[in-house]
């Protein structure tokens, strides 16, 4: 058994998860980066092992109960405690194909697929919930606890209303309202954890060129890493219950 930090990212095979979990690992942490494909997984574990880092693949997909809790047995195998947990994976079905020669959204809530909807909450909405039920008792075990949910500026209400339309978000629904759900699992979770020690927090990345996107984000991993890496490392006095991007809090 190793006496070092131990992480666990979701959906780390790729994006923004792969970016965190080197970013983890550089810093001292060993992770475990999550994934559902084995071969996609072991490719990117060994693709950070190479950079002499010390992560393992883990097999999990977030939408399948036996495998979180599988995944949850096989770092109780080999570990007394996890000391934080990123919730990444996600996904956005159809935003690529909805978006305009101009890069507007086009796809209204009128038109939205309700199968797409139901696959999108699966994923982004019980999958934080299941994996951070599942992983709760080795979070607990940590002197310190800290869980990062991977939320998005598309989750702010107060975005969507934005009346100036300087700051205001486009009208996607099924993605969108996701991470506003999300939003609200974390302070409901971190109600619940505050009186024993563990942290959880949302985290914006930002608009940022993944596969998600088709590569249309304009900032980079290494920028969208910076505030979940961040939020996955606060100290005691750090907040709980909050919504940050990497310049400080964000309106709900
Ligand atoms: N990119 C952006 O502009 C942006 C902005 C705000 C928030 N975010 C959020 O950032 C997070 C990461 O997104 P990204 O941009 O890095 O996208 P990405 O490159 O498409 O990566 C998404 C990751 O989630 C994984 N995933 C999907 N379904 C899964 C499942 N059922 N179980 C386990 N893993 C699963 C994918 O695995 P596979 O390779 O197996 O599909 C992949 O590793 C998401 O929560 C996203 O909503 C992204």
């Amino acid at each position: 058994m190793t006496t070092s930090k131990r992480a666990l990212v979701t959906g780390a095979n790729k994006g923004i998860g792969l970016e965190t979990a080197r970013r983890l690992a550089a810093t001292g942490f060993k992770v475990w980066l999550g994934a559902r494909d084995a071969e996609r997984g072991t490719a990117a574990a060994q693709a950070l092992r190479s950079e002499g880092l010390d992560v393992e693949w883990l097999e999990l997909d977030v939408v399948d109960d036996e495998s979180a809790a599988v995944a949850a047995r096989t770092v109780a195998a080999r570990a007394t405690s996890l000391d934080v947990l990123v919730n990444n994976a996600g996904i956005a079905p159809g935003y690529v194909d909805a978006l305009g020669p101009d890069e507007r959204y086009e796809l209204p809530p009128s038109r939205e697929n309700i199968a797409d909807i139901k696959a999108t909450y699966d994923v982004n909405v019980f999958g934080p919930v299941r994996v951070t039920q599942a992983f709760l008792p080795l979070l607990l075990a940590s002197p310190a606890g800290r869980i990062v949910m991977v939320s998005s500026y598309i989750g702010s209400i107060a975005r969507a209303q934005d009346a100036t339309g300087e700051n205001q978000s486009p009208n996607i629904m099924g993605y969108g309202s996701s991470k506003t759900a999300l939003n609200a699992i974390t302070v409901a979770f971190a109600r619940e954890l505050a009186p024993r020690g563990i942290k959880v927090n949302a985290a914006a990345p930002g608009y940022t060129a993944t596969d998600l996107n088709g590569h249309r984000g304009g900032r980079t991993v290494r920028q969208a890493a910076e505030i979940i890496v961040r939020l996955a490392t606060l100290d005691a006095d750090g907040p709980t219950a909050g919504y940050f991007d990497e310049n400080g809090p964000l309106r709900w």
